[in-house]
């Protein structure tokens, strides 16, 4: 490959290598006819390297043609989309995804996406997303896999091996691109776009370890953050680019920025567009969204000496290179096969896996007196502005997908309950009351149903249907687009109008469960202590609406686990399971003392902790062992427990290790996620479940960000979830 691409540059211009560098969005090439659109003629010019947001295999070697057949040089283009939960067939949101706590799952449901999108000729998408964030107000939290590190470099490793399988020249996989490197989830007052100021200890620790373990497991691409890094926006921070992930992190790739991020650098502070080009170019990106700072300014910052020509071909060698791994050179048209989208895309058994793997998304927050699963008889009222709209099953970022094919919560129930069970649906009320904000939600995204009836007439149907049911179950929470890029919300409360109707609807008396859509976590206190039950069901993808039916009859009893904390109110916000002691802690089991860490108005617990999720049956914990109590060295640490389902159905469970250091030389946080298990139950069985535990469990990063791991005392703890864990010291000495 080396000495392929060392001739190829040796023929190409200074343009024809910059032009590599140069990732436009398709625009006109998709809606004109093709040959004669603004952007062949760039192609033809060798000024382009990629396209994204094209799909279709007949539009994408149409366009391919054109660069390796009309261009001088006839590279190959790439073809990136944003591939982040499915591609037709819609997966749940990755937040959701991450409460299946199943690796297997994961992977497979980007396996498939991988085979979807490569099938209609895309052969790199810009996903994984990991950005650990602990701010519920930012929308873009869905994307991500939560707040823990541990967990979401475990999930971004399934996410790019899913993808990339173990080979990129393979037809039916894709290209990974770690998103948003870095720190993007942190960003001040949770609002997208804005500022992020972290330490480097925090960095490294907490945010950093998801973007490591994806360049570890061998994602190609990397794309820069929005955020600046210590004052310099992540696209011209040489540190972080070059210093952190190609030195001490040996990644290989290329790095893309996020669209037009080098343009906003302008905005940021940094000077004209330029200088902001050249500094990106100096910092190690290699390849420019949208923006034409590449194209239109590095020729002249080159002649004023302000880059160097190793520079450009630095970069032009990683693209032209990631080009290779994909087989483009051997074939363009490798991903350009018409049959293949036939009988690739939105198949049954696609489908299936969808169904199955959004019931493992779910998570049970309540179910008070056993109220779920619903019985398949009987009048079940289904009320809510989101029991029957398909446009709100799939969630942020699924651009591939249809919702005009996704499964409506209404159809789902139809479909599961079988002719024994009567329905009657009644929206009750609108996603929000303002209608100024459901426009702005609206504005991008798919379109929501406004019903224009006074809000008494709709409540009064819906009570109506209430008292004609033996059970309700109300569809409530967040319309699809309002989480998602520049969808941050500083109410993350149920709306008013909707808690407006849960309160009708609890007056009837009869049952409740909320079915709660939601793309972040959400302060439903409220809910919790006045609704019987709670499912949490994110935006689940096309098959959602089966899939909550199947959980909510009980076919599939739920087994997610939140990986998010919840919140009893936005003022706890950043709340998280790792926080650190602080020299002040409030005393377990206190709400208040005075002079300690903590608020007057409310108390420093969460609503739901981190780890939480319900099933219909029960898992009793027996007691922990471990192997020793007192180690030295490379010693293995073995801790075991036997859990049993202690209920009368099979169920899943997933099974916590948390690891305290009790004392460093820096702070250490109160618990740590170190392992977990998913483990399958039969009614009455009972497993043993063993971790084992090394110094490399132990380490972290240091004041001088040094990995390594410090001797002295250790707490275990184990558990079903972050809160209720039982625990034993240890000692370990080096
Ligand atoms: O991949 C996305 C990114 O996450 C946000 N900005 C636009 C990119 C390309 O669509």
């Amino acid at each position: 490959m080396d000495q392929k691409i060392d001739a190829l540059m040796q023929q190409m211009t200074l343009e024809e290598k910059i032009g590599q560098l140069n990732l436009p969005g398709a625009g006109d090439i998709t809606t004109g006819e093709a040959t004669n659109s603004d952007i062949a003629t760039k192609i033809k010019n060798g000024e382009v390297g990629g396209l994204f947001n094209i799909k279709t295999a007949a539009k994408i070697r149409e366009v391919q043609k054109i660069a390796v057949e009309q261009s001088r040089m006839k590279i190959p283009l790439i073809f990136g989309m944003d591939v982040v939960h499915g591609y037709e067939t819609v997966f749940p949101i990755p937040l959701g995804l991450s409460c299946s706590w199943d690796m297997s799952l994961i992977e497979r449901s980007a396996h498939i996406a991988a085979i979807e999108a490569s099938a209609d000729g895309i052969c790199w998408t810009f996903s994984p997303m990991v950005d650990i964030s602990r701010d519920p107000r930012w929308g873009r939290v869905a994307e991500g896999s939560g707040e823990d590190p541990y967990l979401g470099a475990e999930i971004a490793k399934a996410m790019v091996k899913g993808y990339q399988g173990d080979s990129l020249t393979k037809n039916n996989t894709i290209m990974a691109c770690v998103k948003h490197f870095a720190l993007y989830g942190a960003v001040e007052a949770g609002r997208d776009y804005n500022t992020t100021d972290m330490s480097r200890i925090r960095m490294y620790n907490e945010y950093f370890p998801p973007y490591k373990a994806a360049v570890d497991a061998g994602a190609r691409s990397v794309m820069t953050s929005f955020n600046e890094i210590d004052g310099i926006p992540a696209s011209a921070n040489k540190w972080l680019l070059t210093e952190v992930l190609r030195k001490q992190w040996g990644f290989k790739g290329f790095v893309a920025t996020d669209f037009t991020a080098i343009n906003e650098m302008v905005s940021h502070g940094l000077g004209d567009l330029q200088t902001v080009s050249a500094l990106a170019l100096k910092a190690g990106v290699d390849m420019d969204m949208v923006g034409e700072g590449f194209v239109t300014t590095l020729k002249k910052s080159l002649e004023e000496g302000k880059i160097t020509q190793d520079e450009i071909d630095r970069a032009c060698r990683l693209v032209l290179e990631a080009k290779y791994k994909l087989g483009l050179f051997d074939d363009p048209y490798r991903y350009c096969d018409t049959e293949r989208a036939k009988e690739d895309i939105f198949t049954p058994e696609h489908r299936r896996i969808a169904r199955e793997t959004a019931a493992q998304s779910f998570v049970l927050l309540k179910n008070h007196q056993n109220i779920l699963p619903l019985q398949k008889k009987g009048t079940i009222a289904l009320v809510g502005p989101l029991a029957n709209n398909r446009e709100n099953m799939d969630g942020t970022w699924s651009v591939a997908g249809d919702f005009k094919n996704s499964v409506s919560l209404l159809d789902g129930i139809r479909n599961v309950a079988g002719d024994k069970v009567k329905v009657i649906y009644a929206r009750g009320t609108n996603v929000v009351a303002d209608s100024a904000l459901e426009a702005r939600v609206s504005i991008f995204g798919k379109p929501t149903y406004r019903d224009n009836r006074p809000a008494d007439v709709m409540i009064r149907e819906a009570v109506n249907a209430a008292r004609k049911a033996d059970v309700v179950v109300a569809a409530l929470g967040e319309a699809a687009e309002m989480s998602g890029e520049s969808s941050s919300m500083s109410h993350i409360e149920l709306p008013e109008n909707q808690r407006e109707l849960l309160k009708a609807l609890l007056k009837t008396g009869k049952p409740v469960v909320m079915v709660l859509f939601n793309g972040r976590p959400m302060a439903i206190k409220w809910e919790q202590e006045h609704v019987p039950a709670i499912l949490d069901v994110w935006f689940g993808g096309t098959e959602a609406g089966n899939a909550i039916a199947d959980v909510l009859f009980g076919d599939v009893n739920p087994s997610g686990k939140l990986t998010a904390t919840f919140p009893q109110n936005l003022g706890q916000v950043p709340i998280y399971y790792n926080h650190k002691n602080t020299g002040r802690p409030l005393p377990e089991g206190k709400w208040f003392t005075k002079f300690r860490s903590d608020y007057l108005d409310v108390s420093n617990d969460p609503l739901y902790p981190f780890g939480f999720g319900l099933s219909y049956t029960t898992f009793d914990y027996g007691k922990m062992k471990l192997s020793s109590d007192s180690l030295t060295g490379d010693q293995t640490l073995t801790v075991s427990v036997p859990v049993t389902n202690a209920g009368d159905r099979d169920g899943k469970e997933v099974v916590q290790l948390y690891i305290r250091d009790m004392v460093g030389s820096v702070t250490r946080p109160v618990k740590e996620l170190k392992g977990f298990q998913k483990i399958d139950l039969k009614a009455g069985e009972t497993h043993t479940i063993t971790f084992n535990i090394t110094p490399d469990d132990l380490k972290f990063y240091n004041y001088d960000l040094k990995y390594d791991w410090e001797p002295g005392e250790f707490e275990i703890m184990v558990g079903g979830n972050s809160r209720d864990v039982q625990s034993a010291r240890i000692n370990w000495q080096k």
